[in-house]
């Protein structure tokens, strides 16, 4: 296929030679992630010279004569873009989060799909921290209050008022990686009672380090001051925090989300936040990037919205760019990558 107009051509491959591996990355990367990792590598690589996706039908098209794509969470590798592609061998992606990935297609493809975890948990779980303390003492409000000049004087009892997150209990949904720094910074940074619910628990020594217990949801729900979301979208766990689940929500409990929007049903949470069902919300992620409901961005109080940059620190972005397409060149020289993913 020619070289789309916006791409690059990056790589030491012999063009056109025979048994030549060919790599197409979708969207733009850091300048010198790609000649670094790909220094002596006779593969080719073609690197779509834009940071916006294709749709699926043009994703397609372009993957032609390709063996292997370093891709982003915004690009969707559905199963029609995979079975169109059987040549494909790796399909990388620049996140810890697959589920733009149908790994069923890919696994009965045998297409090997890696992603980058390790490289962004810490940087996820400050960004999980910095939500909960921005909710909970109303951060973004108050510099909007004294930017707006509302401010006239110290009052003891201020229309701002938070909460204390110290001795606190925070109820984790998921505890895989992520789910495990945002624990260790809770506790030992904060004073917070760990509760938990996960497939499977800590082993026992981490679980006594962290006096976590493990409980179901239900339980968590009722009992936790701060509910922070660190589970993988899939459809087990796609809408797992709906309308019936903020009802069993104290009043004054806080949500944060970090992982995938889609855990939560965006409208039952701005009509629970809206009702006063729970106290606020801290939302990295939302149900369909980038547009938020407008319900949400309706409610005034106690949430705060970012745009999705749990990992957006430089040295991560670097990192997770790294990791993914080191691990494209190794599946496509033979090697096994670092972090395949089991589909
Ligand atoms: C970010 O959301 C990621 O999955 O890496």
């Amino acid at each position: 296929m020619p070289l789309h107009q916006l791409e690059r051509r990056v790589g030491v491959g012999r063009q056109g030679a025979s048994g030549t591996k060919r790599l197409f990355v979708t969207q733009r990367l850091f300048e010198d992630t790609v000649p670094a990792a790909f220094a002596g590598s006779s593969v080719q690589v073609d690197i779509r010279d834009a940071d916006e996706p294709l749709r699926p039908v043009e994703l397609s098209a372009h993957l032609a004569g390709y063996h292997g794509v370093v891709c982003q969470l915004t690009d969707r590798l559905d199963g029609s873009v995979l079975e169109a592609n059987p040549q494909l061998e790796v399909v990388s992606n620049v996140a810890v989060g697959v589920d733009n990935i149908d790994l069923a297609a890919a696994a009965r493809l045998q297409i090997t799909v890696t992603n980058t975890p390790d490289v962004l948990t810490e940087t996820t779980a400050d960004l999980a921290i910095a939500l909960m303390l921005a909710v909970a003492r109303r951060v973004p409000e108050a510099d909007s209050f004294l930017r707006r000049g509302s401010w006239s004087a110290w009052k003891l009892s201020p229309s701002l008022m938070g909460t204390d997150l110290y001795g606190k209990t925070l109820g984790l949904f998921g505890m895989g990686r992520i789910g495990n720094a945002v624990a260790r910074r809770a506790v030992h940074g904060f004073g917070m009672h760990l509760l938990y619910a996960s497939r499977s628990p800590l082993p026992s020594e981490q679980e006594r380090a962290l006096g976590a217990t493990r409980v179901d949801l239900d339980e968590l729900l009722g009992a936790a001051d701060v509910v922070s979301l660190h589970a993988p979208l899939t459809r087990e766990t796609r809408h797992v925090l709906g309308a019936a689940e903020f009802a069993a929500m104290k009043p004054s409990a806080i949500l944060i989300n970090t992982a995938r929007g889609a855990l939560v049903d965006e409208s039952a949470l701005a009509e629970a936040l809206a009702g006063g069902q729970i106290w606020g919300a801290g939302l990295d992620v939302f149900e369909r990037e980038p547009e938020v409901s407008p319900r949400l961005l309706a409610v005034a109080e106690r949430l705060v919205l970012t745009p999705h940059v749990g990992s957006a620190t430089l040295d991560t972005r670097r990192r997770m760019a790294d990791v993914a397409v080191r691990d494209a060149r190794a599946v496509l020289e033979g090697r096994p990558p670092a972090h395949p993913v089991s589909t």
